[in-house]
């Protein structure tokens, strides 16, 4: 989608449609004044009339629009014009996207932006972010497609003297984060049997390909038994499909800066091997790749940025699969770190295909340490679909990640790694165990991967509750792309 910025008269802009918020006191502000004065009070008269609701998100579309250049009037509810915010903005524009996309409308001009305490930069931000989420769709694997979103061009109305670099600049942060949340969505949205462990190195292999100061090397399994990773080992060993131990490296800095360390877990599928998952609902876990996506959905939005900063993202990726070689619930495996781990549950895979990736990434000597898994069912119990699980043992680390939270609209909330968590992990026959008690299981899964953390700062998001919808509008949400791309953008400002 383009997004190109126009400053001027709202009223004289020529466009198929105006996008203009409608705040709930009755009263017209902005650029949606303008047009009503350009229209001689029709504007005025439809809110008076109780045509156009202040209801955030109700749209309105109205054909006679005398006086002004725009073919169509499209009025949006914002709600009450003082709690009017990022958040807001959103929910409005992605209304708005909706209620054009069925029709013929092929181009539009936003004006949500146009007047707002937010400042025109980040309400364009916001718009882009908003506008690309709305027009996502995956049908790459229909043999007979919806007819495509016909709006591929939303202009930005901004005030005339508002500062057209700024806006630029958050047009290309927006459209970055927007460009790596698809891939995110993508990636995720694709069938286990397309996309793989050689499907996500491959994904890999092109972003390195497309961006500069990016190198990428992908392990295969000869390379993961070199380096010692049994618990990696243990969870591909079930499957026919070949595991790779991905190694993305984006390098923005000098090499004497320690890089940012990205670890995301690319559980391919998740049948849970032998402790194998009841039917109900298990195509969703094809999704259980989401941290992967993620990390890659962020380094692609990291080429387009190009950020002062190194960044390397690991990506351990297999499939979890029952069959006469799989794990069997109490087999003892010896993880790259030397610990040994009693797999008393083959469904708690993720943690241990991490548990070698964080070992790994250790040896670039990382600034921070943040690993992003779809990891476990009783974080869902927890925090439901709003929340990302927030787990980390450095208090600087974990403001920065919950401020980009709050800032990118992509919530984290944090919950506790308490070493007590891991009292149901001890094991009689090995150093512990993979999986204990579903009390706090969400703690008890980021305790067993504190483990393997050795005097590194390190966060864990875990995103099982918010990386996919399920029924209706089932889909990946690209989640948590803009809470990494903020976090990482904000590390580079300072
Ligand atoms: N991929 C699942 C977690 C999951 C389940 C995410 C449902 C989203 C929806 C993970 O591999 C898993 O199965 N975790 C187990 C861990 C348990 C066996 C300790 C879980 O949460 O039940
Ligand atoms: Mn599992
Ligand atoms: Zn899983």
């Amino acid at each position: 989608m383009e997004f190109p910025v126009k400053a001027g008269p709202p009223a004289r802009h020529r466009t198929e449609c105006a996008i203009l918020p409608v705040f709930d006191d009755r009263q017209l502000h902005g650029a949606t004044k303008e047009f009503d004065r350009a229209a001689r009070g029709a504007i005025a008269k439809l809110i008076r009339a109780g045509d156009s609701p202040a209801r955030l998100g109700a749209c309105t579309l109205v054909h006679r629009t005398q006086g002004t250049a725009a073919a169509r009037w499209l009025l949006v509810g914002c709600g009450k014009r003082a709690e009017f915010s990022a958040k807001r903005l959103t929910s409005a524009l992605r209304a708005a996207v909706n209620a054009l996309r069925g029709g013929g409308t092929k181009e539009a001009t936003s004006f949500l932006g146009y007047d707002t305490p937010l400042g025109a930069a980040d309400a364009a931000r916001y718009s882009v972010e908003a506008a690309s989420a709305s027009v996502y769709r995956f049908d790459e694997l229909k043999s007979k497609t919806d007819p495509p979103s016909r709006l591929a061009k939303l202009t930005l109305g901004v005030k005339s003297g508002t500062s057209i670099g700024e806006v630029r600049a958050g047009i290309k942060i927006g459209s970055a984060v927007a460009a790596g949340s698809n891939l995110a969505r993508d990636l995720g949205n694709r069938p286990a049997n397309v996309c793989t462990p050689s499907h996500l190195a491959e994904t890999a292999r092109n972003i390195a390909k497309r961006y500069e100061r990016m190198e990428v090397k992908v392990l295969d399994e000869a390379d993961i038994r070199k380096l010692g990773m049994g618990a990696l080992l243990s969870v591909t060993q079930g499957a026919d499909e070949p595991p790779k131990l991905i190694v993305l490296h984006y390098k923005g800095a000098a090499a004497k800066e320690a890089p940012i360390a990205l670890c995301g877990k690319g559980v391919t599928f998740d049948t849970a091997g032998i402790s194998i998952k009841p039917a109900p609902k298990m195509d969703e876990m094809k999704f259980d790749m989401c941290g992967a996506g993620s990390v890659l959905g962020a380094m692609l939005s990291v080429g387009e940025l190009q950020p002062k900063l190194n960044v390397v993202a690991v990506i351990p990726a297999c499939e979890n699969m029952p069959g006469s070689r799989a794990t069997r619930p109490g087999d003892i495996v010896k993880s790259m770190s030397g610990q040994t781990v009693e797999v008393i549950n083959t469904d708690a895979e993720g943690r241990l295909i991490l548990c070698d990736a964080i070992t790994y990434v250790q040896r670039f000597k990382p600034r921070c340490i943040i690993d992003v898994a779809t990891l476990t069912g009783a974080c869902v119990i927890a925090l439901g679909h709003v929340y990302t699980g927030l787990f980390c043992n450095d208090e600087s680390l974990a403001k920065a990640l919950l401020e980009a939270a709050d800032r990118s609209l992509d919530l984290a909330w944090r919950l506790p790694v308490h070493e007590d968590y891991g009292e149901s992990l001890r094991s009689n026959f090995a150093d512990f165990a993979n999986s204990g008690t579903r009390d706090g299981g969400a703690s008890v899964g980021a305790n067993f991967l504190s483990r393997f953390v050795d005097g590194f700062a390190w966060a864990h998001l875990d995103i099982a509750g918010v990386a996919w919808r399920a029924n209706a509008n089932k889909g990946a949400t690209g989640r948590p792309v803009p809470l990494l791309v903020d976090y990482l953008l904000n590390l580079d400002l300072q």
